[in-house]
Order: structure tokens, then sequence, then C-alpha cells
């Protein structure tokens, strides 16, 4: 049994807020956003759009190029930190949009790194039971909905999209997915989270007077976490799989911040040239950055069949992993 990626799709918001546009709401300028993180603009959704919006455009866009229909679709998992209500889910909501009316769906909480662990869960469903055939693998977030627009150390960085795999198994022995390594670390939870909104911390008038609501961020420390983790599991797979750094045609980090992803390339020595960057366009989109460049990646014709692609994330729990793909 082999399973393969046989579609792939993307949706961002119309609107675009540039760095010119924040340097109208906060004390910062595009010299410094550019520099520091890479970032020139962002999609910002409206306020009618909900993350099932976003995820269900992507996956009508998904579906086709799968050239499948939704009623095709066995299961459905959205890697959300922005999920549109405390249930249903938005994996339920997103079902109801595309129509996909045999799909078992699920959300799954891992921050920025939800969109690896979604495809690790789902391949996992898809090799251990024969009723799950072809699933949704979707990325999906409305960040903007956590940003305190006050607050320059934060806002600068965050967008909004979706992006979607669709995977296939088949009878053939190749796959699609080569290798994945994840990682998990509770014991840093305030290095980059949103307190408030969960039980542990109900928003009540007064904690949304403080602000609880928002995503904090304690920068370096994320930044110095981040390569470090997302450089052991690429590691990882290319040690598990045998590639070395010099056969990978695109190396898709999660498009967090261009001085990360630089760093990352430059410790598996992989050229700058192969790492596949998106960030100056959307911004880190959380869950959805990794779907949204794959798309990109593919729709470009940037890739062939057999090419090497690795992708790595990393975020809030914390959480990060990589999976090597074989195009
Ligand atoms: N515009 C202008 N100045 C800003 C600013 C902004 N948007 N945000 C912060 N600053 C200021 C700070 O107040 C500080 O000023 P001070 O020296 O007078 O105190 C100075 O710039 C440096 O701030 P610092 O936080 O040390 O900057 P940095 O080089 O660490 O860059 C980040 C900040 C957020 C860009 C960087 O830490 C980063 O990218 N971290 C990883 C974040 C990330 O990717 N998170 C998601 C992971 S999933």
């Amino acid at each position: 049994m082999g399973i393969k990626i046989i579609g792939t799709g993307s949706y961002t918001p119309e609107r675009v807020l540039t760095n010119l546009d924040l340097e109208k709401m906060v004390d910062t300028n595009d010299e410094w956003i550019s520099t520091r993180t890479g970032i020139k603009e962002r999609r910002i959704a409206d306020e009618n759009t909900a993350t099932s919006d976003l995820a269900s455009r992507a996956c009508i866009e998904a579906l086709k190029s799968a050239n499948i229909t939704a009623e095709d679709i066995d299961l459905i998992i959205v890697g959300t930190a922005t999920a549109d209500k405390a249930f249903p889910s938005t994996a339920c909501l997103t079902q109801a949009k595309i129509g996909a009316k045999n799909a078992v769906c699920f959300d799954l909480s891992a921050a920025c790194s939800g969109f690896l662990y979604s495809l690790e869960v789902a391949e996992s469903m898809l090799a251990a039971k024969p009723q799950y055939k072809r699933a949704l693998v979707i990325g999906a977030e409305k960040f903007s909905s956590l940003v305190n627009w006050k607050d320059r150390n934060t806002c600068i960085l965050f967008g909004d999209g979706a992006g979607v795999v669709v995977i296939e198994k088949t009878d053939g022995e190749t796959s699609s997915i080569l290798a994945s390594h994840m990682g998990s670390n509770g014991d840093h939870e305030k290095l980059l989270q949103v307190p408030g909104g969960g039980t542990a911390l109900p928003i009540t008038k007064e904690n949304f007077d403080e602000g609880h609501q928002y995503v904090t961020m304690e920068g370096q420390e994320v930044f110095k976490k981040a390569v470090t983790a997302m450089v052991t599991s690429c590691k990882k797979v290319m040690e598990e799989s045998g590639i070395t750094a010099d056969q990978i045609k695109w190396l898709i980090p999660h498009q967090a911040n261009y001085r990360i992803l630089k760093a990352v390339a430059s410790r598996l020595k992989i050229s700058e040239d192969n790492v596949f960057m998106n960030l100056d366009k959307f911004g880190n989109t959380s869950a959805a950055s990794i779907g949204l460049a794959v798309d990109e990646m593919n729709k470009t014709g940037s890739v062939s069949e057999g090419d090497y692609v690795l992708l790595t994330a990393f975020g809030g729990g914390l959480t990060w992993g990589a999976t090597l793909l074989r195009w």
C-alpha cells in the first residue's frame, strides 16, 4: 500500500495589509519589518469570513486539482488554532460547506505545526483502516482574529489563509510520504500562546480588557527553539530515508520569519536557492503556511515527479516536526 498526494489547493483573502499600512497603525516601519522578518504584506479576512470559509474555498480548488468530488472524501482533518467555534469542529463546518457527506471530520490542535501533524494522522488512519481511502488534509487560519493590532511585537507577523492537500491510498508500493518525525514539549507553553478564551482563563470582561484573548510571544526564545527543533526533525527524516541535503529539491519550512528559514537551511547544508519562501506575500499564517506553500510550488510547476520535498514546522505547544515527500 502507498499514500499519494493527488491534489492541492489554497485560498487567501483578497484584502492585502502591507507594511506601509501597518506604519499607520503602530510605531513600526517597512524597513524594520522587512529586515527582521522578510514579510512585506499579509492577507486579512473580513469580519464575515470564518476559518471554515477559507478552508472550504481551498478544498474546492484541491478537489478540482485531484479530479474527484467532495463525496469521494472519507476523512477531513483541519489543523487550526482559530476554529470557527468551540464546537462543532471547523472540519465539520467545512464538510457541510463543500458537501463531503461521506467524510469523518475533526480538528487538530498543534498551532503552527497543525498541517504536518494533520498529515501524520491522516496518513496513519489511511494506512490503518480500509474505510479511509481519501483525505483532505487542511491547514486553515483566521489568525488575524487572535492578533492585538496595537502590539507591534506580534501584529506585524501574522496573516490569514488556508492550504490543502488531498491524499489517497493506492495499491502501489511507492508513497509520497517517505518519512516523518514529530515532537512536542508542553513545558514551554508561555513562550507562544493565547492565554485566554479557553477553560483556564475564560474571557470575562476583566480578562478581555487585559487583552488575554490575544497571542503573546517571547520572540527571541521562540526563534532559537524553532531553529533547533526544525533542524533536529529534518535530520531525523533525512537519516531515516537515506536522503542527503543535495538531493532535496525544496525545503518548505513553516513560513515564520526568513531569518529562521535561512538558519534552518544553513544548518542542514541546504542551499538557500532550494528554500521555498512565500512569507513576503502572506506573513505567518500559522497552520496554513505549509499547505499554502505546497500548493504554490505545485501550481507554479516548480516541482516535478520524483523530486524530494522536505516540509518542516514549529509552533506553540511547543510542537514541531518534519515530513519528507517524494513528489
Ligand atoms: N517595529 C519596530 N520596532 C520593533 C517592532 C516593530 N514591529 N517590534 C519590536 N520592536 C523593537 C523592540 O521594542 C525592541 O526595541 P528596544 O531595543 O528599544 O527594546 C527592538 O525592536 C528589538 O526587539 P526584539 O524583540 O529584540 O527584536 P528581534 O530581533 O528579536 O525581532 C522578532 C523580533 C519577533 C521579529 C523575532 O524575535 C522573531 O521573528 N522571532 C520568532 C517569531 C516567530 O516566528 N514566531 C512564530 C513561530 S511559529
